[in-house]
C-alpha cells in the first residue's frame, strides 16, 4: 500500500458510512437482504480544507482567502473597527467587543486586492474621505489592499485603491485620507490589530486562491493523485461494494465551469466511474449516475450565473449546493 493509500485509508475510516442498511426493493432488481457498504470518497471533488491543508499551503497570502471574516481593533482607539447598525451607513472605531457588526468578510479579487463586506451585507466603500458601508452593489465599492508589518503579520494597514490609508482619526470618525505613512507606532491611527475571526476552506477558496493560471494545474494534479485506481480496488477488496463521491454543482458545466471553479472534475469521476463499474454492483453506479444526472441537470438551469458579483460563499445558491451535493 503506497503512502497516499495510507492517508486515504485514514479518510475513508472517518468517513467510513453506510448508506443504506438495506435497499428498498422500488431501485431495483436486488432482494431486500441486499446490503449496500459504501465509503465516502470526500475531498476530491469537492476540495475540504480539513481533509488535505497541504493543497491549500501554495496559496499566495493564504490568509486572507475568499470568505475570511477580519476584525481590526485600532491601535490608537483600543476600539474595534465596525459598521454602525450593522451596514448601511458609516464605519466608525467605537466597538469594544468584536463580533458581528466588528466583522468583516473578504471577497479575493486577487492575492493583495480584496472587497470588504460588513455584517448586513453591504460592501466598504468610500464617500469622499469617509469610509462607509452602503452599497450592495459590488462594482461599486472600494478594492483594499491591506499591508502587514513585516515582523508582526497581525499589526496591518488597509489602504484604498486610491493610494490613501484608512485611519481611525477618532472613535467616531473613520476616514480614508492618509498618504504617508511612518513607522509602526502604538499612536499611529492607521495601524490595525488584525484577528481572523473564520475561515473558509473550500473548492472556491482553493481555485480563487491559486487564480486562474495556477488553479487548473494544482487540481488537475490533486484529482489524479488524491483518489487513484488502487483505492478502489482497496474498497472492493475489503468488501464494500459502493462509493459515494460528493461532487460540486460546478462539474455540470465541465469543462468551462464558472469562475473561479476549474475544468476537469467530471474527467476524474468518469475515471471513477470506469474503475467502479468493473468492481462494484453494476446496477448500483447506474442508478445513482441517473440520479446524479437529473439532479445535476436541474441545478445547472438554477445555477447559471451570468453577472460578475456572482459569487459562492455566504449566499443562498451556495446553500442550496451544500444541500444537493452533500
Ligand atoms: C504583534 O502585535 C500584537 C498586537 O499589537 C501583539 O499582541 C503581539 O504580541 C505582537 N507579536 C509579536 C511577535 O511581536
Ligand atoms: C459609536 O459611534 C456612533 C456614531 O457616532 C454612535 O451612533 C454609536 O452609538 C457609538 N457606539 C458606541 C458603542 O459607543
Ligand atoms: C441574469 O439574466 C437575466 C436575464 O437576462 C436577468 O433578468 C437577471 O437579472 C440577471 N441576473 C443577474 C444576477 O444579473
Amino acid at each position: 500500500m503506497t503512502m497516499t493509500s495510507c492517508v486515504n485509508l485514514k479518510i475513508w475510516l472517518l468517513n467510513f458510512v453506510i448508506l443504506f442498511s438495506m435497499v428498498s426493493l422500488s431501485h431495483g432488481r436486488l432482494n431486500a437482504q441486499f446490503q449496500v457498504k459504501a465509503v465516502n470518497l470526500g475531498g476530491w471533488l469537492v476540495t475540504e480544507g480539513w481533509m488535505k491543508p497541504s493543497l491549500f499551503d501554495g496559496i499566495p497570502n493564504k490568509d486572507f482567502l475568499d470568505g475570511t471574516g477580519l476584525q481590526f481593533k485600532s491601535v490608537m482607539t483600543g476600539k474595534y473597527l465596525c459598521a454602525e447598525s450593522g451596514g448601511g451607513t458609516i464605519l466608525v472605531a467605537n466597538c469594544t467587543d468584536a463580533s458581528g457588526w466588528e466583522t468583516f468578510r473578504l471577497w479575493r479579487i486577487n492575492e493583495d486586492t480584496f472587497r470588504l463586506r460588513v455584517f448586513n451585507k453591504q460592501f466598504v466603500g468610500l464617500d469622499g474621505i469617509n469610509v462607509v458601508a452602503v452599497s450592495n452593489i459590488c462594482t461599486y465599492s472600494e478594492t483594499f489592499h491591506i499591508v502587514k508589518e513585516s515582523d508582526n503579520s497581525s499589526r496591518i494597514r488597509i489602504k484604498a485603491s486610491n493610494g490613501y490609508f484608512l485611519q481611525a482619526k477618532t472613535q467616531e470618525l473613520v476616514t480614508a485620507d492618509v498618504s504617508e505613512v511612518r513607522e509602526w507606532e502604538d499612536d499611529d491611527p492607521t495601524i490595525f490589530v488584525m484577528t481572523i475571526a473564520a475561515r473558509l476552506q473550500g473548492e472556491f477558496q482553493v481555485t480563487n486562491g491559486y487564480g486562474p493560471t495556477k488553479a487548473p494545474q494544482v487540481m488537475k494534479e490533486h484529482w489524479s493523485t488524491f483518489i487513484v485506481e488502487n483505492d478502489f480496488k482497496f474498497i472492493a477488496s475489503n468488501g464494500l461494494n459502493a462509493a459515494r463521491i460528493p461532487v460540486g454543482w460546478w462539474i455540470a458545466s465541465d469543462p468551462n465551469p464558472p469562475w473561479p471553479y476549474v475544468g476537469g472534475s467530471l474527467h476524474a469521476l468518469d475515471n471513477a466511474f470506469l474503475w467502479a463499474h468493473t468492481r462494484f454492483t453494476k446496477w448500483l453506479s447506474a442508478w445513482w449516475f441517473k440520479r446524479w444526472f437529473s439532479r445535476m441537470g436541474k441545478n445547472k438551469q438554477k445555477h447559471s450565473p451570468n453577472s460578475s458579483c456572482y459569487r459562492i460563499p455566504n449566499c443562498k445558491v451556495c446553500e442550496e449546493a451544500k444541500l444537493l451535493c452533500s
